[in-house]
């Protein structure tokens, strides 16, 4: 007979800073994903009238973009109420593939019912386009009371290099982490195009929730060397010195909350899917 309890059998998920969720395949890891976004949504909505939604490029999250789109689970996400805006960009144009925000848009912008001014592309051609998005952002969470001023829901990738949005190893936009610019040009020696713009770990880590969301057997080794490199800390600020190293590190949020999701694929000590 199967054995119900199976779950706990399992070795128990790696220490990262936050909450580790994991769940076996990447679908059921989209589902874990999707319910937490829908419900913060509603949360958001209810207190403050709207959700300040920031989303990641790259291929992780793409399934579950379109997931948002087709499932009746998650159709209710009242995107109506929602601001939508794009946590780093590939200097490119709008129509290049490589662009973040045509991926995005292409996705739930068309499929959605979200005004076109709730949604907040970064200008990443223009030579301005950190200051340009910063000012944005100032205006847009500004109609918030002093405190709730943030992004709600952050939904962040990382590189198998450990970096997230676009915040690469030993790279200008880390230089300033306690600083308080919200948006950085930067680039990425090992990415295509080099030239970015992200936000930064100043704005990130002043959101109510950040989601890392890591999924694949590529990124595997790199959670192990990060959860090897937290090992020990917890509480404890991690030092510039290991920020550099390894920029996931420095999520670290204020007064919110940092969730890690990884399937088992990504997720060491879990048993590799055949
Ligand atoms: C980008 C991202 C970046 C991404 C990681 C992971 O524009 O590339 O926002 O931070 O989340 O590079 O990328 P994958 O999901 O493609 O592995």
């Amino acid at each position: 007979m199967a054995d119900l309890y199976e779950l706990d059998a399992l070795p128990a998920p790696p220490s990262l800073p936050g909450t580790v969720v994991v769940r076996p395949t990447t679908d059921e890891l989209i589902d874990a994903v999707a319910a937490d976004l829908v419900m913060q949504a509603h949360a958001c909505v209810r207190t403050f009238g709207n959700f300040q939604l920031a989303l990641s490029g790259g291929s992780t999250p793409v399934p579950l973009y379109r997931r948002l789109m087709y499932d009746p689970n998650y159709r209710g996400l009242p995107w109506g109420r929602t601001h939508l805006w794009v946590v780093d960009e590939r200097r490119v144009p709008f129509d290049d593939e490589r662009c973040n925000f045509k991926t995005i848009n292409e996705i739930i912008g068309e499929h959605s019912d979200i005004p076109r001014e709730q949604v907040h592309p970064i200008f990443a051609m223009l030579p301005d386009a950190d200051a340009q998005y910063a000012q944005t952002l100032r205006d847009v969470l500004g109609w918030r009371e002093k405190g709730q001023d943030r992004l709600d829901f952050v939904l962040l990738g990382m590189g198998s290099d450990a970096h997230t949005a676009s915040l690469f190893p030993h790279s200008p936009a880390l230089v300033d982490r306690a600083s308080d610019s919200l948006v950085r040009v930067n680039a990425g020696p090992s990415v295509t195009p080099p030239d970015r713009v992200t936000m930064t770990l100043h704005l990130l880590n002043a959101s109510r929730c950040l989601a890392v969301m890591v999924t694949g057997k590529g990124k595997r080794a790199m959670i192990e060397r990060v959860a090897a490199a937290w090992s020990g800390r917890s509480g404890a600020r991690v030092d510039d010195r290991l920020v550099h190293e390894l920029p996931v590190l420095g999520l670290s949020p204020l007064a919110g909350e940092l969730r890690w999701y990884l399937d088992f694929a990504a997720c060491p000590g879990m048993p590799e899917p055949a």
